[in-house]
């Protein structure tokens, strides 16, 4: 570490020292509890207008399986000590592979008929981050954001140029009809009849995301897209915008978010769940509630997933329901949740 880096790391310490202090609240990176998890992880499938009974118990049976699923992939490596970056990049690939998910293998289409991918990950230990946007030939585009972080000088790439990237670094092909599933099919057709932005309301936003802390102590999250049905003119949301959609920052939290991506975008959602633990004491708790507040304020809607430094898990949310599950060393078997009235897992 070069002594510039150190003495700005110094005065950064400081500085929050002083904030926090003058609050009288305690230190965002506090010494870990004793029962608290040695890992942890939590993932979303997106978050929407979900009323009881809309879903049957089949399709209530398979959501649960695959958000299950996401968190043993995740929990496999966590569990065996590796990085909470493998973890979520792990968790996010079972949700790509899963059609009833809005990402890689079930995204929505473009108002054009195609499928544009949108996905972001970010390591809390070192704040690198690779993010692809609008992406139409990647199986999994959460692996190729990680490429974008681990291969390339950049953070961003996006469209012809993401899809180059990734054939030049090897990452597995998928051709255009790959991407096809007759349910996303259906509601292109409806929507291009009445032009809703969206047409079923059970999956309203179909983002997918994981956070985790690792039994190093470092935490790290992933987002995976891909976007609103009839999207059009290259639009792209809050899921591989750094700090939007996707956040971390270790000793203060990671953040993945889904919901009307143009709001969170306006708010820096994920980072601004991070600020509210470092700069406010907040919980992280209060800190996901705070930020979604923040977003429904200005209109917006969705969800969000956070865990802390000490492995705790939260979930914010405005709409009726999201997805989501958790799972930790303390806690070691698959927990999820659908309805915003179902208490979330800890
Ligand atoms: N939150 C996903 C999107 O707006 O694209």
């Amino acid at each position: 570490m070069s002594v510039t880096t150190e003495i700005k790391m110094t005065l950064q310490t400081l500085r929050r020292f002083t904030v926090l202090a003058l609050f009288g609240v305690a230190l965002s990176t506090p010494a870990l509890a004793d029962d608290a998890p040695k890992w942890s992880l939590a993932v979303h499938g997106g978050a929407g207008v979900l009323e009881r009974g809309e879903l049957t118990p089949e399709k209530d049976k398979a959501f649960r399986a695959g958000l299950d699923a996401a968190l043993e992939a995740g929990a496999k490596v966590l569990k065996a000590g590796g990085s909470s970056l493998d973890a979520v990049e792990a968790a996010v690939r079972v949700l790509e592979d899963n059609p009833l998910f809005n990402a890689g293998k079930g995204a929505v289409f473009t108002a054009e008929g195609r499928n544009e991918l949108d996905a972001a990950i970010m390591d809390g230990a070192t704040l690198k981050a690779g993010a692809v946007a609008g992406v139409t030939r990647t199986r999994n585009p959460i692996s190729l954001a990680r490429a974008v972080m681990e291969k390339s000088p950049h953070v961003l790439l996006a469209r012809e140029g993401a899809d180059q990237f990734s054939k030049e670094k090897g990452l597995e092909q998928a051709p255009p009809e790959y991407f096809y599933t007759e349910e996303r099919w259906k509601q292109l057709l409806a929507w291009r009849k009445d032009h809703q932005a969206m047409l079923d309301p059970t999956h309203l936003f179909g983002t997918v995301g994981a956070v985790a802390l690792d039994q190093a102590g470092h935490v790290a999250a992933a987002t995976s897209t891909g976007g609103m049905t009839g999207k059009r003119w290259g639009r792209i949301g809050d899921s591989p915008i750094i700090g939007a959609g996707t956040y971390a920052r270790d000793g203060d939290c990671a953040v993945s978010a889904t919901g009307s991506g143009e709001y969170f975008i306006r708010e820096s959602a994920a980072r601004q769940v991070c600020d509210r633990i470092a700069w406010k004491g907040e919980t992280v708790q209060q800190a996901a509630d705070g930020t979604m507040a923040s977003i429904t304020k200005i209109g917006g809607d969705g969800g969000l997933i956070a865990i802390d430094g000490q492995g705790r898990a939260a979930f914010g949310m405005n709409d009726l329901g999201m997805y989501r599950g958790a799972i930790s060393s303390a806690a070691p078997t698959p927990r999820t949740a659908i309805y915003a009235d179902e208490p979330s897992p800890r």
